[in-house]
């Protein structure tokens, strides 16, 4: 890390190195003038002349992109969709990812299904579907806002009962802005008052367009709630996902998504993580958002302890110092040290960014100013 010495800091402040050397001398700290200076140092002397420091621009560099490595295209591996279930209040979503989820749990798995860890994943035809279960689109567009596309297809859900209604428009604009393929699922077929041709000719409005129509979206009449449809559902989103030609490197330092994360009073902080790339160890030193940490013990979607965790597999881990945000990136550190700074410094900054919030000046703008 990039420290100051006694004339560097002198020049920011447009001081005399001499009279750096005296104020350091009346708070205790002898120092001459190439002398490296710590960061408790440059902060006291910033403070006798008024000035804030941003510590960033004395501390490692921050930005995950600088340390992940491009993967070579023949290290590549397909990798399960991961799938978002979205739409109107009401239409169905809960009813549905229940549904998905019961359709497809064994026997022994049973006991573990109530373990609620914000995502799970099944098996259909031999290939896994990763599902969030975070119903509503508010974790979808968190995750999106932060640059971090999680999702790789979505369901609408449009009850065939009620139609299009704002939340659905909302949705399918959100997935259509991240350019994420959509598949619609007419829901509540079992209703009397179904109309699944009223929901097809509202959606052209949004150009979404059945493939009957000769449109490119896929339309499924289902119903959550006596299981018509949902195979058929599965299998489409299979084959949607097919031809997106999903891959990743199981073979890298883990990368991913926070999906939540929340202090359990046993176990600390505990995060649900998406892992997007590589593959996740227990015992890998970890950086997640603005917090740290070790990956002490790995719980998958139904409970189970595991050792590690492929691309699109959702786990939940513990072992950080604190708890990060949903919609948060992490990346795994070959060497804890590195995590540790990263770390450090990532929570520092975010520190400063708040603070900043109020007193806007970084060390840079302030010291052009003097
Ligand atoms: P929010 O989370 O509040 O946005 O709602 P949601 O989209 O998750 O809907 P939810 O699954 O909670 O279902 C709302 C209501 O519709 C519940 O009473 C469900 O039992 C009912 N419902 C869901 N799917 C079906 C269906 O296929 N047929 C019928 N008849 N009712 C359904
Ligand atoms: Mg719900």
């Amino acid at each position: 890390s990039g420290t100051l010495t006694v004339s560097e800091l002198a020049d920011k402040l447009n001081k005399d190195s001499s009279e750096i050397i005296k104020n350091l001398l009346f708070l205790g700290v002898m120092a001459t003038k190439n002398q490296d200076l710590d960061d408790d140092a440059i902060e006291l002397i910033c403070s006798e002349y008024d000035v804030e420091v941003e510590k960033e621009i004395i501390l490692e560099d921050t930005d995950f992109d600088k340390y992940i490595e491009e993967d070579d295209p023949k290290d590549l591996k397909e990798r399960p969709a991961v799938v978002t279930i979205m739409g109107h209040v009401d239409h169905g979503k809960t009813t549905l990812l229940d549904a998905i989820r019961q359709s497809k749990v064994t026997a022994g798995e049973a006991g573990g299904i109530t373990q609620h860890i914000g995502a799970y994943q099944i098996e259909v035809n031999d290939k896994k579907i990763t599902f969030l279960d975070t119903p509503g689109h508010e974790a979808f567009t968190s995750m999106r806002s932060r640059g971090a596309e999680v999702t790789d297809l979505a369901i609408l859900v449009v009850a065939a009962d009620d139609g299009v209604m704002p939340q659905t428009v909302e949705a399918l604009n959100h997935a259509k802005a991240a350019e994420v393929p959509i598949i619609v699922a007419v829901n509540k077929m079992d209703k009397d008052t179904a109309n699944p041709d009223r929901v097809m000719q509202e959606l052209t409005e949004y150009e979404i367009i059945p493939e009957d129509w000769g449109g490119d979206t896929i339309f499924v009449p289902i119903s959550a709630l006596t299981n018509q449809g949902i195979d058929e559902l599965l299998e489409m989103i299979l084959l949607v996902a097919e031809m997106q030609e999903l891959k990743a490197n199981p073979n890298t330092h883990a990368f991913g998504t926070v999906i939540e994360a929340e202090l359990d009073r046993g176990r600390g902080a505990v995060a649900t993580l998406l892992v997007q790339n590589g593959t996740l160890h227990v015992g890998d030193s970890i950086v997640v958002g603005n917090t740290f940490g070790r990956v002490r013990a790995m719980l998958n979607d139904v409970g189970k302890r595991v050792k590690e965790a492929g691309p699109s597999t959702p786990v939940e881990i513990t072992g950080l110092n604190e708890v990060p945000q949903a919609g948060d990136q992490f990346l795994v550190f070959a060497d804890e040290k590195k995590a540790r700074q990263i770390g450090e410094a990532r929570h520092q900054q975010a520190i400063l960014e708040t603070r900043s919030e109020h007193t806007k000046v970084s060390l840079d703008d302030l010291f052009e100013h003097i």
